[in-house]
């Protein structure tokens, strides 16, 4: 009989792309997904160490599968991604019924290592970081019909000074732009009609000669392909190249990730962001020049050690004159082995709690001035899900990547359709469909 997998996904989009590609690996070995967890054979979960609170989360569900195990005890448990790379061995000193420790290049060990536990092996460690693997000729297991993601580039030599990444997925490393189009073609055939192309630096790709810009371009010429979106760009690398491509084909979602991290030139410095308060402000000028009409997000860390007041208002001050369509906000927290780990003027968390409310609450403000500008505008919606706020709504992003709730009539999910704004509430848009007798579907 065939054994069965579950597989769960914590961390960023990377994550969410390497468990189609662990799937894909588990079903060549003849695994199928199992209904649930408690009849699974093997039970996977897939981490994130970008923060303290992202490990808690794992170490909670650790238990979990430890009860399970208890009444199951044939049960294989893997722990894969950042997390087991950050850990190692450790994870088995104070987990002792995990099964299997792999970090992120190790996945293509899965088959063999499966075997060996059939042939009652002790638990298995693999965490050496590759300079190459690239994953290139694995194919990912995709679950949904709308988006597909495409791994494009892997690991980062930024080494910003917060940072855990560097360390849990080692040295930038790109695909070839061949193989790449190769797979968003294979996923338009399959039916997506959305790719976005990911890596923790998406923007400084390079293979041989080629950069980014090229590879987008290359991306956009693929027939059939309604939309491509990419995260996350790092600051540093957007240029006008990348902003000339983006503008010159509207298959490119008019949408970029733009993280500050924080507004004071201080504290860039210390964070090894490597452009400045002036620099990055003169960036969203740049972007909003040449993409009307562009959404901008970005991320925001505040208490990064030694921030003072005066810094953090700087923060605020640069929020203020870009006016960010979103934000993800974070409080600083301290990972072990990263340069500001080692900083001295931790702050409270107390401090950062306040900061981080203050932020949000800016935050709200701009988004909703943001999204109160696209009232009365006509946006083409990708109808991706039903809204959670009632079954005869659907929920869908324009592509400037803003969420919209409109009545269903007789559209359905993957259909692109002109959608009028007609109220921007919370950090959603509302709006009617534009019903158009023969065709609706534009
Ligand atoms: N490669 C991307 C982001 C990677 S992680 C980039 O450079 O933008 C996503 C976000 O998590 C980061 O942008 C940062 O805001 C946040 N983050 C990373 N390390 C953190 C830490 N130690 N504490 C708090 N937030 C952190
Ligand atoms: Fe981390 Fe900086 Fe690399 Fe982003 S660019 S993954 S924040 S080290
Ligand atoms: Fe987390 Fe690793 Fe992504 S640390 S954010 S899962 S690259």
């Amino acid at each position: 009989m065939n054994k069965s997998y579950f597989i769960e996904t914590f961390g960023c989009q990377m994550n969410v792309a390497d468990s189609e590609l662990v799937e894909g690996l588990l079903q060549k070995e003849g695994y199928k997904p199992a209904d649930n967890i408690n009849s699974a054979d093997a039970i996977f979960v897939n981490t994130c160490a970008i923060r303290e609170h992202a490990e808690e989360k794992v170490h909670s569900q650790l238990g979990r599968y430890n009860l399970i195990k208890k009444q199951k005890p044939d049960i294989i448990i893997g722990v894969l991604g950042c997390m087991a790379q950050n850990l190692k061995d450790s994870i088995l000193e104070s987990r002792p019924y995990v099964d299997i420790v792999l970090g992120p290049d190790s996945y293509r060990k899965l088959p063999e290592i499966l075997n060996r536990k059939a042939n009652n092996a002790k638990s298995i460690v693999d965490t050496k970081l590759s300079r190459y693997e690239v994953y290139d000729d694995l194919f990912p297991s995709r679950n949904e019909g709308i988006n597909a993601w495409i791994s494009i580039m892997r690991g980062c030599d930024k080494f910003c000074t917060f940072c855990i990444v560097p360390f849990t997925r080692g040295r930038e490393r790109s695909r070839s732009i061949a193989s790449i189009v190769a797979e968003a073609e294979q996923a338009v055939r399959d039916g997506f009609v959305e790719i976005t192309m990911l890596g923790q630096n998406v923007n400084s790709y390079k293979h041989e000669q080629e950069g980014f810009p090229e590879l987008l371009e290359a991306v956009a010429s693929i027939s059939g392909l309604k939309r491509i979106r990419y995260t996350s760009p790092h600051p540093q690398d957007i240029n006008t190249e990348l902003l000339e491509v983006m503008a010159a084909h509207d298959t490119i979602c008019n949408y970029i990730h733009l993280p500050l991290q924080a507004g004071s030139n201080r504290i860039l410095k210390r964070m090894n962001r490597t452009y400045t308060k002036e620099h990055f402000l003169g960036l969203a000028d740049h972007i909003r020049d040449s993409l009307p009409n562009v959404g901008i997000s970005t991320d925001i860390i505040v208490g990064f050690p030694g921030e003072t007041n005066a810094e953090f208002e700087e923060t605020l001050d640069v929020m203020e004159k870009i006016k960010f369509d979103s934000a993800f906000t974070f409080k600083y927290s301290s990972r072990p082995g990263t340069k500001a780990a080692g900083y001295s003027n931790h702050l409270s968390e107390e401090e950062k709690k306040e900061r981080l409310q203050r932020v949000i609450e800016l935050q709200k403000n701009h988004t909703l001035d943001r999204n109160l500008n696209t009232v009365g505008n006509v946006e083409t919606v990708l109808i991706e899900k039903e809204s959670k706020k009632s079954t005869q709504h659907w929920a869908g992003r324009t592509d400037s990547n803003k969420w919209v709730i409109f009545e269903k009539h007789n559209s359905k999910i993957k259909d692109f359709v002109p959608v009028l704004i007609t109220a921007a509430k919370g950090v959603s848009l509302h709006g009617d469909l534009i019903y158009k007798e023969e065709a609706h579907v534009i």
